[in-house]
């Protein structure tokens, strides 16, 4: 039976930003959706195709589209400063937005205007100003708007998770993150946005939510600190950074709290064994959670190739390229398993039964924590919260510490020597 006999059910997606990201997830799950449609019971199949894309110059969607070669359908591609505007006029019905971070707001607020679903990478805004227009927009078009944060995927962290919820694990007391990113990262790959940016934003952000979301929401945020260093990315008194330190602090309802430490870096050497440095602990009353990131069991040798070409230790379950036993060439891990659950979401609601439960189905997935817009408040407010005390340590102040859902507001910075607070957010994280 052909597909067609099956379905007149399409989403045209539209993709706002074709860099590394793009390239590592997006692209396999569109060759995927191309190659074989999106099937559940519930939604029947639905056609999924990457109608059209904006990028800043328009260089590597060429590329690919050559490259490409019967993998995917056809797509326009615009380029330059109105390419969000021109993508969302040529018709589509999703957006994935995956541009720089300070610029994902604007790209996300047009598509949302323009009655589209959102999809949006990690972190998906930087303020909590921004997030609210966003909850308003999707609130007012009865639309989608989804954040990408792909750890949550992570069969390891789902075993955590699941650890807690059924109370195997008990009280999460403290613990600590670290991510650290090769120097490529930020001196190659990100050199034309990097002026002004830190890595903290760029991947603090995956853990700040894993923890939010594995060990909330029975507790509330309350304090954020950070400092960092600079240097290398850039001068040593300028806006730029290597390396960051977050303190999160939370508070259980009988008063107890619990404070995590954040690592994160973008300039470990580039001849890391593997592609980031990713390890976690976790204390609780009852228990210890260890885990390794990229020490996953696999360590491989190959002369002169390792670890440029082939890391030494592989995380082959972000993002593997396999050839499956039965001989078929594959691209899997759960980087793009969670963009593929993201379309199921947007299908189920549209086709998943009668129009007149369309709201119900949409309540339904807006519910979803683990990656809805107005579940990532706590970590907007973190992200806000660390960008500021950097802003200002760069500017000279250093120390500073944002209380959360105080008397004086919702994000309030402290500086050392200072004796009125600055008010970053005044309403209720
Ligand atoms: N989920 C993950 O683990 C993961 C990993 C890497 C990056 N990311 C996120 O994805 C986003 C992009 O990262 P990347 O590594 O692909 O970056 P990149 O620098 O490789 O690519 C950025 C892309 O955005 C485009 N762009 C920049 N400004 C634009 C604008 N104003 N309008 C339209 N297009 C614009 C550029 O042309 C480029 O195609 C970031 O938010 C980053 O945090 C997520």
């Amino acid at each position: 039976m052909s597909t067609t006999n099956l379905t007149q059910h399409r989403l045209r997606a539209g993709m706002v930003g074709m860099g590394m990201i793009f390239d590592e997830t997006y692209r396999p799950l569109f060759e995927q959706l191309h190659a074989e449609g999106l099937y559940r019971r519930d939604f029947g199949f639905v056609e999924v195709e990457l109608a059209a894309v904006a990028s800043r110059t328009g260089s590597r969607a060429e590329r690919y589209k050559k490259q490409a070669a019967g993998r995917i359908a056809d797509f326009a591609s615009f380029a330059g400063r109105d390419a969000v505007g021109q993508l969302l006029a040529h018709g589509v019905d999703v957006v994935c937005v995956a541009t720089p971070d300070d610029r994902h707001f604007e790209a996300a607020r047009s598509a949302l205007e323009a009655g589209k679903h959102v999809l949006v990478e990690k972190p998906s805004v930087l303020s909590l100003d921004e997030l609210d227009t966003l909850q308003a927009l999707a609130d007012k078009h009865q639309r989608l708007a989804k954040v990408v944060y792909h750890k949550l995927a992570d069969p390891d962290h789902k075993k955590l998770r699941t650890h807690v919820l059924e109370g195997n694990l008990q009280h999460v007391n403290n613990g600590y993150c670290s991510l650290l990113e090769p120097k490529s990262i930020s001196g190659t790959q990100f050199a034309e946005w990097i002026t002004g940016r830190n890595p903290g934003t760029y991947v603090a952000c995956h853990y700040i939510k894993l923890i939010d979301f594995t060990f909330g929401p029975n507790w509330r945020l309350s304090r954020v600190h950070c400092t960092g260093q600079r240097g290398l990315v850039g001068p040593a008194n300028g806006p730029t950074w290597d390396s960051v330190q977050l303190q999160t602090v939370y508070t259980y309802p009988d008063g107890r709290e619990a404070a995590f430490d954040i690592h994160t870096s973008w300039v470990t050497p580039d001849n890391f064994p593997g592609s980031v440095e990713q390890e976690v602990q976790f204390r609780f009353d009852n228990g210890v959670w260890n885990a390794h990131q990229r020490k996953r069991g696999v360590e491989l040798t190959i002369e002169g190739r390792s670890p440029g070409e082939f890391k030494i230790t592989p995380n082959h379950h972000y993002n593997g390229t396999f050839i499956e036993p039965w001989g078929q060439r594959s691209q899997r891990g759960y980087g793009i398993e969670i963009l593929r659950r993201f379309f199921e979401e947007v299908a189920y609601v549209e086709f998943g039964g009668p129009e007149k439960e369309r709201a119900r189905r949409l309540e339904e997935m807006n519910a979803l924590s683990y990656n809805d817009v107005r579940a990532d408040r706590n970590t907007v407010a973190i992200v806000q919260a660390m960008e500021a005390i950097l802003k200002h340590h760069a500017a000279g102040r250093p120390g500073g510490m944002v209380e959360v859902n105080s008397a004086a507001g919702g994000l309030v910075l402290w500086l050392p020597g200072e004796r009125e607070p600055t008010v970053l957010y005044a309403g209720r994280v």
